[in-house]
């Protein structure tokens, strides 16, 4: 089930509905599109959307923080992303040293711990040391996981866990038929979060109705919103009324009991 937000719903009526307090989604995952189209928008160069989109993460990382959001996973750059422009690929690298630089402390005040999942030792050595910073100072954090996907792609992933699988059985410890979905989703990226690697909530910005390769077995059961926002627009309001919205749907996990979000 997915709904598909317009800008008059994110900015009317639907925004002002109290959110249910008790049914906010522990995991949220955003799809963070439309920085190029922001910019192109107001003439502006495209790394200008991106940058503006760094503010956006700023924004949506201390409101989900402050709803009482426990993950939120956000798809900063594809396996895919690579084919960009040399000068664009390059300012996307440099984006989270600016973020780290820049924004830590506030993290810290916030509580909240940094989490990457991605081909990491593929990026280059200046993001990979801005990262591993990151990590290593919000490590004490026990609040909100901000956890970004950088270099991350879907298949890529369930490729490496059954590349691990396989090994295991080839090496006899394992019997193809103990390979289950536990098994597997313990040899994913998001495994270290234990409960709560599965997202509760997708979100996609600027109209695009596809998932590009994101989080392809987490999502299985996750509700999905989009909204024809850019991300550089996006901010608490466009949030709590993703949130409000998944708040309407009746989660089934592919059973019968209709049970509210
Ligand atoms: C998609 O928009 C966006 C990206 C590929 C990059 C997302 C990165 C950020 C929002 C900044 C990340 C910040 C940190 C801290 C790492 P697009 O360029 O595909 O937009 P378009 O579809 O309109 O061209």
């Amino acid at each position: 089930m997915f709904s598909f937000l317009n800008k008059d719903q994110v900015t009317g009526e639907v925004a002002e509905q109290a959110l249910d307090e008790s049914k906010i989604p522990a995991h949220i995952a955003i799809i963070m599109d439309g920085n190029g189209r922001w910019a192109q928008q107001r003439h502006l160069p495209r790394i200008a959307g991106h940058k503006q989109g760094m503010n956006t993460v700023k924004t949506v990382a201390k409101a989900a923080s402050h709803l009482g959001v426990k993950v939120l996973t956000l798809y900063a750059f594809s396996t895919e992303n690579w084919k960009r422009p040399a000068a664009e690929v390059n300012y996307l690298m440099k984006l989270p040293v600016d973020f780290f630089g820049t924004f830590v402390p506030d993290l810290v005040k916030n509580n909240i711990r940094v989490k990457v999942m991605g081909y990491t030792d593929q990026l280059p050595a200046s993001t990979q040391q801005a990262v591993h910073q990151a990590i290593a100072d919000t490590a004490h954090c026990t609040g909100m996981v901000l956890n970004f996907a950088l270099n991350y792609g879907g298949r890529a992933e369930i490729v490496t866990a059954v590349h691990g699988l396989a090994q295991q059985v080839k090496d006899g410890e394992l019997e193809p038929d103990d390979i289950d979905d536990e098994l597997i989703s313990d040899r994913l990226m998001t495994a270290d979060l234990g409960e709560l690697r599965d997202p509760d909530l997708l979100i996609r910005t600027s109209g695009e109705l596809r998932l590009s390769n994101f989080m392809l077995w987490q999502v299985a059961y996750s509700e999905f919103v989009f909204t024809e926002q850019h991300w550089p627009d996006f901010d608490q309001t466009s949030l709590e009324t993703a949130i409000y919205e998944y708040q309407q749907r009746h989660r089934r996990f592919g059973g019968l009991a209709s049970k509210k979000s």
